[in-house]
């Protein structure tokens, strides 16, 4: 019979937003997989676990109903139930096989530090997400906006299409077609709040109650929480140097039904997905009759060599859904992006995204249409590029000269922000939270992990601070980073697992 001392080491936090039956599902898979709990071993009744845990007993019946079901315990459950011997074969992704639907997705909670996007304007320095504002070309933008505000035509006034103003969706058209490589025509271009609304309208309609929809793992936590939403399963699939693990995905079989990818720029770890990876997504999605969110926030921005096509351009089956967005390349409180929609889908794209909002503010959209059109949107990106290339070669050294004790560099090459790893024993939330009070607002790294095996790193933006502020923000970083290091007694060597 299981020990008192292994039940006790189950983890288990009434607090948590995991239900209960997951927590204990979790625990025990996680138990028998690391043979802790061995082959054979009989678990307690689901009654004495239930009293030790203080809880009802029916989680503890729905967790070990699963772990029959999946094989990890035989017996009957009530009448002696023991491990598996063997244990079945376990390979493939981990999935987790609660919906969402049946957690509290969203907690009555506010948000807590860590877990905040940069709400409140983008003062302060290492901020993710946040382009050039002070390079933003204010007065040619307030141009178009102040006509079209002044232009006296009613048609501005009134409700507008809700895929979009169509002389901006031919415009981002052009654009993508020319700067990303996107094969696509206006009417496959919705216009969105933002890529957020893009990623909640294909999970509502794309996912259904028995979908598995694939996440990178670790990646961005916002678009799992859009597809939180939805009533699916969300399975996160591990990154390495090459992108998504595919093979995970197709191990995965008929039930994954979408995957959500950042191909150009991984968010966070900042890899671009390598030709091969991209193929074999492509071929899974077509095998599979599944579908890809490419989610392209800030691909235009690379620094060794040029731009990297987008995943769609190389996508002969219309199996992409590309997302793009202007938060990254103008400014986020614009809320404008946009969504290239398989043919397909067009018309459930467009129904969902009506049910939602009903359609974008329009005199945003008309500006922004003649800011394309114009070429000023181009020039802009331009000279945006060396911008940021000048600030993160002054992150980048200013990392290396007088950080490299305690934060170690990923990947560089492209996008907003980069990732620094830390040492092992420090708290990378604990350093957010001290650094917010010092006016620097970089991301906990192990925030981004949506499985159990979690790094300590940060995040941090370089696109909307520069060179000096950069500098003195490593500086002052690295310097908290020391204080919550554990003292080190006899082995004084840093260890920073990569
Ligand atoms: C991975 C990722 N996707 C998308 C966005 C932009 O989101 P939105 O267009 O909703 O502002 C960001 C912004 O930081 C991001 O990091």
């Amino acid at each position: 019979m299981l020990s008192a001392g292994l039940v006790a080491s189950i983890p288990f936090d009434r607090e948590s937003s995991v239900p209960f039956y997951a927590q204990i599902y979790s625990g025990f898979r996680t138990a028998i997989l690391s043979g802790r709990l061995g082959p054979g071993e009989r678990l307690p009744s689901t009654r004495s676990l239930a009293t030790e845990l203080a809880i009802s007993r029916l989680p503890v019946l729905m967790a070990f109903q699963q772990l029959l079901s999946e094989g990890y315990l035989v017996g009957k459950v009530g009448s002696g139930t023991y491990v598996a011997d063997p244990l079945p074969n376990v390979t493939g992704a981990r999935v987790p096989w609660w919906r969402p639907a049946n957690k509290p997705v969203i907690a009555d909670a506010p948000p807590t530090a860590t877990e905040r996007p940069a709400v409140g304007g983008a003062q302060g320095v290492f901020r993710t997400g946040i382009p050039a504002l002070d390079r933003f070309p204010h007065e040619g933008f307030a141009r178009v906006v102040r006509r079209h505000a002044a232009d006296r035509s009613v048609d501005l006034l009134g409700y507008g299409d809700p895929a979009g103003y169509l002389p901006l969706r031919d415009a981002i058209a052009t654009y993508l077609r020319s700067a990303r490589a996107v094969n696509c025509d206006a009417g496959q271009v919705l216009i969105v709040s933002g890529s957020q609304m893009a990623l909640q309208i294909a999970a509502m309609a794309l996912v259904s109650a028995n979908s598995v929809v694939c996440v990178e793992d670790p990646g961005y936590r916002f678009a799992r929480r859009a597809i939180a939403l939805s009533p699916g399963t969300i399975a996160p699939i591990a990154v390495d140097d090459m992108g998504i693990n595919v093979s995970s995905l197709v191990r995965l079989g008929t039930r994954a039904r979408l995957a959500y990818v950042t191909p150009s720029h991984q968010y966070p770890l900042g890899v671009a997905m390598t030709a091969s990876r991209r193929s074999a997504l492509l071929e899974w999605a077509q095998t599979q009759d599944a579908w890809i969110v490419e989610d392209d926030y800030d691909g235009q921005f690379r620094y060794s060599g040029g731009p990297l096509g987008s995943l769609r351009g190389m996508d002969r089956n219309d199996r992409v859904i590309y997302v793009g967005t202007f938060s990254t390349v103008l400014f986020p409180a614009l809320r404008l992006g946009y969504v290239v929609v398989p043919q397909t889908l067009v018309n459930r794209f467009i129904r969902i995204r009506q049910s939602i909002d009903l359609f974008s503010p329009l005199l945003y959209q008309v500006a922004l249409a003649d800011f394309l059109s114009s070429g000023q949107f181009t020039r802009h990106l331009r000279s945006m590029r060396n911008v940021y290339r000048a600030r993160r070669d002054a992150l980048v050294q200013a990392l290396e000269t007088s950080a490299d004790d305690v934060m170690q560099l990923g990947n560089t090459d492209a996008g907003l922000h980069l990732v620094t790893y830390l040492p092992e024993d420090v708290d990378d939330r604990e350093v957010v939270r001290r650094a917010e009070r010092q006016g620097m607002y970089p991301r906990p790294l192990s925030t981004c992990y949506a499985g159990d095996t979690a790094r300590t790193g940060l995040l941090l933006g370089f696109g909307g601070s520069d060179e000096t502020t950069l500098a003195s923000g490593v500086y002052a970083l690295s310097a908290l980073v020391r204080t919550l290091r554990r003292p080190i007694t006899s082995d004084r060597s840093v260890r920073i697992t990569n």
